[in-house]
């Protein structure tokens, strides 16, 4: 195949030079964006008449019969041309003779593969929100058919409260919903169509880059040339979403490891999802959501090697910005995955009722709401929380039980202490007193669930 630049050239390029430069092994993701691209393209070209419409006509005709190959499957890459754009320029050529020539007036490769980036980026980005609405969804589901269910919940990785296990639940919804919110934001600094800013100055041809930007689907077009072609922000910016989205599905993941623990025992991650240990035969590990875990490490450094690759960068296109693409692809198709996997987790996962139940009886879980208790008849925090700490100092040391102390005992440590305290020593209690605004209390989470479903479904 020959290059897009090849004429200018004196010699042969190197061989190990061309494997080392060449990028259709990974562009050729773009393939049906640099397609569609080209078919606005031209047909602006003939709107213009920059070229003949006859031309402009079987271009397009040429360049529809290339997309749908690309989406049977059926389009053959040339390893040996070196770019996306110079594989589908060759197919078309092929395909219709020389009108070819003329597609890629008054544009370049440099505008060009902005334009097939930012369309895969819109496009993931819709996606993947639409993913997490997804595994919203079924956290939601998840949480309802658990609604009648209290965990422990942790400072410090102590136990510290009771709380729903749906509150926890709809801990990870918002989390995701800041996700989505950051993803639509880039999407619409990414909406600008950058086309016709060509090498970096524009053009001396009467083009119409708004109309292209139009039949694109863009809401506007780049209004700088050299920064249209030079810009990368929507990558790190889609990267660095979903490196924080990787880090939110990371911490679920944590969270799922320790409770699936022998020692937590709180749940049971479905065998689907587990693997073995090839030398001991007891053995059912969590992997997949250790991997979850691990992958979000490469989220991150995708992002990092963006940032890298484009701080010492002068205006405008080099071409080490070739190399945006891998860190781009692996993010989006691990970050669906990940989507996918932790929807199919949320589904089956089983929650160990009788192991929880035994396990919020631990006095201890209510130190809070006994000191609230004295607050309430007016005792200082201060006063509160020094009486409730020392009766459970000593009665860890001794053994005993606050619902075993006496009424005279209870009074040792505060007087305003009477009997009634003991009801408080109770997992459904200490949620349903919790009164503020985005507390554990089971009707305000039952109300939070509704809105989310409202919100998901609409
Ligand atoms: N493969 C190149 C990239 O991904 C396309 C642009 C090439 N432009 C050039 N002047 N060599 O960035």
């Amino acid at each position: 195949m020959t290059k897009l630049w090849g004429s200018r050239f004196k010699g042969k390029t190197d061989s190990l030079a061309d494997k080392f430069s060449f990028s259709i092994e990974y562009d050729y993701r773009l393939a049906k964006y640099d397609v569609i691209g080209s078919i606005a393209h031209a047909q602006m070209l003939g709107k213009c008449k920059i070229i003949r419409q006859t031309d402009a006509k079987k271009i397009v005709s040429g360049l529809k019969k290339l997309n749908s190959q690309i989406d049977k499957g059926t389009f053959k890459f040339d390893p040996k041309a070196e770019d996306i754009h110079t594989n589908i320029q060759s197919a078309l050529k092929k395909l219709i003779g020389s009108a070819a020539d003329k597609l890629h007036t008054a544009r370049s490769r440099n505008d060009l593969i902005v334009l097939d980036m930012k369309l895969f980026c819109l496009v993931e980005l819709i996606l993947i929100v639409n993913g997490i609405a997804k595994l919203q969804k079924s956290i939601l589901k998840f949480a309802e058919k658990n609604i009648d269910v209290i965990v422990p919940a942790y400072t410090h990785l102590q136990a510290a409260q009771v709380v729903l296990l749906a509150h926890h639940m709809l801990a990870y919804v918002e989390m995701l919903e800041r996700d989505k919110g950051r993803l639509l934001d880039t999407f619409e600094r990414t909406d600008t169509m950058p086309l016709g800013s060509c090498a970096l100055s524009g053009t001396s041809l009467p083009t119409d880059r708004n109309y292209v930007a139009r039949e694109l689907g863009f809401v506007a077009t780049t209004r700088n040339s050299i920064d249209s072609v030079s810009d990368r922000d929507f990558i790190v910016e889609s990267l660095s979403n979903y490196a924080i989205l990787g880090m939110h599905f990371s911490r679920m993941a944590e969270d799922f490891i320790v409770w699936a623990t022998s020692e937590f025992n709180f749940i049971d991650i479905d065998w689907s999802l587990c693997t073995g240990s090839s030398i001991m035969p007891h053995k059912k590990n969590p992997d997949i959501l250790e991997l979850i875990r691990g992958e979000t490490a490469g989220l991150y450094s995708n992002l990092n090697e963006m940032l890298v690759l484009l701080k010492g960068l002068p205006l405008t296109y080099n071409r080490d910005l070739q190399l945006d693409k891998p860190p781009l692809f692996q993010s989006v198709e691990k970050v669906k995955d990940m989507l996918e996997l932790l929807e199919k987790l949320f589904a089956s996962l089983k929650v160990k009722k009788d192991v929880l139940k035994k396990r919020i009886v631990d006095e201890t879980l209510f130190s809070v709401d006994i000191m609230e208790y004295l607050i309430k008849k007016g005792v200082s925090y201060r006063k509160a929380h020094d009486a409730v700490g020392t009766m459970i100092r000593k009665c860890t040391d001794k053994g005993t039980k606050i619902a075993d102390l006496t009424e005279e005992q209870l009074k040792s440590y505060c007087p305003l202490f009477k009997l009634d305290v003991k009801k408080l020593l109770n997992p459904q209690m200490s949620v349903k007193i919790k009164k503020s605004f985005g507390s554990t209390n089971p009707i305000s989470v039952q109300k939070q669930i509704n809105q989310w479903k409202k919100l998901l479904h609409a």
